[in-house]
């Protein structure tokens, strides 16, 4: 079969079942049954990571919003960008904020999310909160959809947002080029905020990617759903393990699927197969934590100033704002 004319998905999974442990870049997890997991898993008390950052969002919105806009003379278009919004239930706080702080602005927000389903719950949440709200989502991945906005709307000022960790997803060096990127389309007074989930306990962190009720594990095997579904693959999922740890060399929770006996999968769509040893591990997705001196030096390393880091009460998350100036 010629790669040229696979899905970047069919792309994905060849490329990482011939890679040293086998691994699915975690942004696959998002079809539309991963995203209803995605949000189920949100409301989880295991889940520490949204009631944190909704509370920052929910208590200093207004600081945030201050900080960005600086001594700085406010342009008269203002673009809130979010990379990765899924459902947007914490970035309402933020918009909500921006309306009643800049109200003879033009205010854009422009979510960007590789689900389409996330999309169209964000954007059914915005029109019921914001019906005069400028909304403009976008459905791809966001590192292919930030090339085209460095053409976009001169004279607007940008604020983007990258929350819910979806930068532990990256290593460093991953991250390092990524804001690289960002700071070079981005002009002088733009602004990121980032949500990192910081360095903590790991009795905390382990559950939070293994929940009591099994959501976690739901979310991880769907993968195999999907690899069944649009790769004809024959995954039998009773033969599959959830399994998080955390890696504390790397300052990572890992999420692995785990054979659980000698077994051979076929990708039919493919034309191709697959085996896996007894305890074979595919990589899922990892989830870099942060100390503070981590998130300084990630700003300096990609040329941004870090203004302000904002965090909840039990210091378990903080939203970091950095200006490109
Ligand atoms: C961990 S969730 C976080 C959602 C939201 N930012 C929040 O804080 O609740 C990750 C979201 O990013 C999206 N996503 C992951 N990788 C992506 C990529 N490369 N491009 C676009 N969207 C991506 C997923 O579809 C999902 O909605």
């Amino acid at each position: 079969m010629k790669t040229a004319t696979l899905s970047p998905f069919a792309k994905a999974v060849l490329d990482g079942m011939q890679k040293i442990p086998k691994q699915i870049p975690s942004l696959y997890f998002y079809d539309e049954a991963g995203s209803q997991l995605f949000e189920q898993i949100m409301q989880l008390p295991e889940y520490y990571l949204t009631n944190a950052e909704k509370s920052i969002l929910q208590n200093q919105s207004n600081e945030i919003l201050s900080a960005w806009q600086g001594s700085n003379h406010i342009s008269e278009k203002l673009q809130i960008i979010e990379l990765g919004a899924g459902n947007g239930e914490k970035t309402i706080f933020l918009l909500k904020s921006a309306l009643s702080l800049f109200p003879a602005h033009q205010l854009e927000f422009i979510p960007i999310d590789i689900s389409q389903a996330a999309l169209e719950k964000l954007s059914h949440t915005c029109w019921q909160h914001f019906p005069q709200l400028s909304l403009n989502p976008v459905q791809g991945d966001y590192w292919e959809v930030l090339e085209d906005f460095s053409h976009h709307a001169e004279g607007t000022k940008k604020l983007v947002l990258f929350l819910g960790s979806n930068i532990g997803n990256m290593t460093w060096t991953e991250s390092i080029a990524f804001y690289k990127k960002l700071f070079s389309f981005l002009k002088t007074g733009d602004a990121v905020l980032t949500g990192f989930d910081l360095k903590k306990d790991i009795h905390l962190l382990i559950p939070a990617y293994n929940d009591s009720s099994g959501v976690t594990r739901e979310f991880n095997l769907n993968l195999l759903r999907r690899m069944n579904r649009e790769l004809g693959a024959t995954f039998a999922l009773e033969k599959w393990d959830h399994y998080p740890i955390y890696n504390p060399v790397k300052g990572a929770m890992e999420s692995y699927l785990i054979s659980k006996e000698k077994q051979t999968v076929v990708f039919k769509n493919l034309n191709c197969d697959f085996h896996f040893e007894i305890a074979e591990p595919i990589l899922t997705e990892v989830s870099f934590k942060y100390s503070f001196s981590q998130i300084n030096d990630l700003a300096k390393n990609s040329g941004f100033a870090l203004i302000e880091n904002f965090t909840d009460a039990k210091q378990y998350f903080v939203d970091s704002l950095w200006v490109k100036s």
